[in-house]
């Protein structure tokens, strides 16, 4: 495995890997690597003849108040992770590299960003889409993975994927969980022992939702309530950031579950900022 600086290496090796007819997978990441990427490195791994991992805590995806100065970067143990997964490359550019001065294009993907994430963290899909679309155009994948962790991010690469034709399979990985359900997250290394405990109320309160409609419920803001109810219940200095239940494809609120919806929430344990998500089913 080779760890790759430049745009113009990584370049000239997916062009080199496009020339022997070898099928590309890009996984894009920011590092501090968990067992949730490992799952997207073992996917691409076993679909494609070269694994180009990309290692890049992306500057214009943070708001100025948000934590791109304090996110983890732990490239050396990053590496040997990837390296037993199974990848061939890591795309790790400095900010510098990927952005020589400011740039003014930018990818907006519309809609899709009005509600969850896209409505408290604004800039941030700007921020993603258009960093994602640099790496797509860098790497040149055949498949592109991505962890439906971050499900309105999966939405946003996805509809960008086919407004601007890139023609990039992209493939959605499950979230990978600890034994009591919390879901994987770089950030969950920011929780203290008591927070990381507490933080398991997030995935109980979306099998509550799970639960509620499956026994029938149909109201959004019943099972809005139940969870708000449910998470303050057992964490009262929560701060919930958002709950919503949008339409799976449009992301749009949805007030009854009548179609496949997705349940998503943003809850701040301590101060660590939290998301997770299910798709149901009425
Ligand atoms: O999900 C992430 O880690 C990032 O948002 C991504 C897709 C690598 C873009 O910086």
């Amino acid at each position: 495995m080779r760890i790759v600086r430049t745009i113009s290496e990584m370049r000239g090796i997916s062009a080199a890997a496009r020339h022997e007819g070898k099928l590309i997978g890009l996984v894009p990441t920011m590092g501090a690597l968990h067992a949730g990427h490992i799952e997207l490195a073992l996917k691409a791994r076993s679909e494609c003849g070269i694994v180009i991992m990309s290692i890049f805590v992306n500057p214009i995806q943070f708001g100025p108040n948000e934590d791109y100065k304090a996110y983890p970067r732990t490239l050396e143990a990053d590496a040997a992770k990837a390296q037993e997964a199974g990848v061939d490359y890591i795309f790790a550019p400095s900010a510098q590299e990927m952005y020589p001065r400011e740039p003014l294009t930018h990818v907006d993907v519309d809609k899709l960003t009005e509600h969850l994430c896209g409505a408290s963290r604004p800039g941030h899909f700007r921020g993603v889409a258009t960093v994602v679309a640099k790496l797509f155009n860098i790497t040149r994948p055949d498949r592109a993975y991505f962890v439906m962790k971050d499900a309105q991010q999966l939405r946003v690469i996805r509809r960008m994927n086919e407004d601007l034709d890139f023609g990039i399979t992209i493939v959605p990985v499950p979230i990978v969980r600890e034994d009591d359900g919390l879901a994987m997250s770089s950030r969950n290394a920011y929780l203290s022992a008591m927070d990381r405990e507490r933080a398991v109320v997030l995935s109980r309160s979306l099998k509550l939702a799970q639960q509620l409609v499956a026994s029938g419920e149909t109201s959004s803001s019943a099972i809005k309530a139940a969870m708000e109810k449910l998470i303050l219940s057992e964490v009262p200095d929560a701060k919930v950031d958002y709950i919503e239940v949008v339409d799976d494809d449009t992301v749009q609120p949805v007030q009854r579950v009548t179609g496949p919806a997705l349940i998503a929430l943003a809850v701040k344990i301590g101060s660590t900022r939290l998301i997770d998500n299910v798709t149901v089913r009425p």
